[in-house]
This record gives C-alpha cells, structure tokens and sequence, in this order.
C-alpha cells in the first residue's frame, strides 16, 4: 500500500484511509443503516488490509462509538482523527447537525469522544468547519493547543472548504487540513496545493465521487459532469469508473490521504486494488482535468 508523508505530523499515511460517516447507525440522516456485525467486519477489513488513517466525527452518530468497540485493542496500528465544534442534537427520528465555537463545547466533545473511543489520546482533532476570526477570538486554536501539550491530541486540524478555508490556511497553525476533492469536483484544487505547499498534511474527502455514476446512492449532478466530460473514454479493460475516479484522486501529489467511505466488503477490495494500481499516467489525469474544467466552463457561461 503506497503511503505518504502527513505534512507536519511526520507520519507516513496510506494514500487510502477509511471514512466513517457511513458507520453513524439508526436515526441519524441517509438511507441506510449499517448493522453492528457489518461495522465490527468493516472497521477491522480495514486495518487488515493495511490502512493506517480513519476519519470520524461526534457528528456521525454512533460511528466514534463503534471504532471505540471495534479497535480499541487495534489503537496502535492506526492514527485516529476526530473533530471538534459539534454539537448534534438527536431528535426522534434523526440527528440534527450543528455546530458551537465555545470553549466549553470543544472541551465537552474531546471528553465525549475520548470516552466514546475508549482511547487516552486522539492523533488529529480538526475543527469541524469554523472560521479563522471565531476560532482564534475565542481561544479555541489555543485551547487544541493547550490539549496537545497534556498530551490528550497529537496535533490539530482543519476541515474545511471555500469560502472559510484561504483565510484559516493563512493562519499557518494547523498540522493537516481536510478538504473536498475529486476530479467531478475539483474547485479546491488550488487549496489543496498551496496547503501541501505550506507543509500541512493533506486529506481529502469525497475523493471517489461519493462513488460516482455506479453508486448506489447517486449523486446526479456528479453524474452529469462524468458524462458530459466523457470520461467512458478513460476506462481502460477491465477497469470500474470508481477505479478511474479514485485512481485520479490518488494520482494528484498533494493529496496525502482520502479518507474514502464504504460500508460495502466488495467496494473496498475495488478500492484496495485500485490503489495498487496506483497513479493514472500525467497526461491522462491532466487531458480528464482539461476536459472537466471545460464543462464547468460551459455551465458557468449558460
Ligand atoms: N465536513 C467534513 O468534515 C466532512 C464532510 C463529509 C465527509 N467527511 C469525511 O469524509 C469521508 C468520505 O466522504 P464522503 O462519504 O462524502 O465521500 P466518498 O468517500 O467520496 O463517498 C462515499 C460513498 O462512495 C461509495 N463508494 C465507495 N467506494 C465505492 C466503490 N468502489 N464503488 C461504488 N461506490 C463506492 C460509498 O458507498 P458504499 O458504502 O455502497 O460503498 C459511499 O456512499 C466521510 O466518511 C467522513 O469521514 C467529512
């Protein structure tokens, strides 16, 4: 498994990590709920297989909850990321996403997500969103700080997009920042760059394109764009369209990890063999970005 360098954690990453958000459980948001034996068999196909980062969230209702269940005697073979500022609200039939910018509420979610994840000590704490004057006006970058040097969190992250996200790169504080990429959708290109430029460590998220055109939760203005793009044309013998998707979110240097999310066995095997395969070659990840920016081109002059 190809790994990287997470900018400033120092830490060798695989360029493919796991995503929780489908492990959230009954009554949160999403059509499906994943049974308890299915997460269990999910959470540790992906430490067997090798992958060493996951990405959760207070928000993703009971997903901290199984890592905690599932992995807490495999906590050393994995960096384990979390977020801070949510304060979800769990109604009847579904969660109610929010957030808070308070001291107390970051300290309430790293005590809960401790717990939770039956851990001493989280890898990566990113804020979950926020903007660069309220996180800095209210102490909360010097209280992840403050974490860190009682060694209750590693380092301290960013998760983030436009228009929130130039001005908190600006603020050079952060180890990694996790961002939305995918080659149907590469707005946050340039961001992506410059963070890796600056020397954070890069995640990106939605790097398969939520699946992409075979998903079985589809997203058709995604869809749209893979058609009009033509990206059929890239399809090589024997390969899937969420290999090619991947394989472009792989191919691009500055992405050091994509946390792809998949509560399907079959999909991540696809998504292991793809990763294999490794990088596409330079022109044709370049000939798919020329062919994808004219189309966004198109949408935005009609
Ligand atoms: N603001 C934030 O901080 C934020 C927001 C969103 C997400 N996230 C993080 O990023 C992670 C990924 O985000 P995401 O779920 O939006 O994007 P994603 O990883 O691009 O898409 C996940 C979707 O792709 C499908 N999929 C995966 N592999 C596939 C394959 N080989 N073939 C067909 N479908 C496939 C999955 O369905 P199956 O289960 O059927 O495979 C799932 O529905 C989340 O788990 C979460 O950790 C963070």
């Amino acid at each position: 498994m190809q790994t990287r360098l997470l900018g400033r954690t120092k830490q060798q990453v695989t360029q493919l990590g796991y995503g929780s958000m489908g492990l959230r459980g009954p009554a949160t948001w999403g059509v499906r709920v994943v049974d308890e034996s299915s997460a269990d068999r999910m959470l540790n196909s992906v430490l067997d297989a090798g992958i060493n980062f996951i990405d959760t969230a207070p928000d993703y209702g009971i997903s901290e909850e199984r890592i905690g269940r599932y992995l807490r005697r495999r906590r050393d073979d994995f960096l384990l990321a979390t977020k801070c500022g949510c304060d979800p609200l769990q109604h009847e039939d579904h969660l109610e996403i929010r957030h808070t910018w308070t001291r107390q509420r970051i300290r309430t979610n790293l005590e809960e997500s401790l717990r939770r994840l039956q851990t001493d000590m989280i890898d990566l704490l990113q804020f979950h969103g926020g903007d660069a004057d309220t996180l800095q006006n209210e102490g909360l970058i010097d209280l992840l700080l403050e974490f860190r040097e009682r060694g209750l969190i590693r380092w301290l992250g960013i998760s983030s997009s436009l228009p929130n996200l130039p001005k908190l790169l600006q603020l050079d504080v952060f180890d990694t920042v996790q961002l939305p990429w995918s080659c149907l959708d590469p707005r946050h290109a340039p961001l992506m760059d410059q963070a890796a430029e600056q020397g954070l460590g890069v995640i990106v998220r939605g790097g398969i394109a939520q699946g992409g055109p075979d998903a079985e939760i589809q997203r058709p203005l995604l869809n749209q764009v893979w058609e009009q793009a033509g990206l059929d044309d890239f399809l090589s013998s024997g390969m899937s369209r969420a290999e090619l998707l991947l394989r472009c979110t792989l191919s691009r240097t500055s992405c050091h990890t994509t946390i792809v999310g998949t509560c399907n066995p079959e999909h991540l095997r696809e998504n292991l063999r793809a990763a294999e395969h490794g990088p596409l070659p330079a022109s044709v990840l370049q000939e798919i970005e020329d062919r994808v920016s004219k189309v966004q081109k198109g949408k935005a002059t009609s």
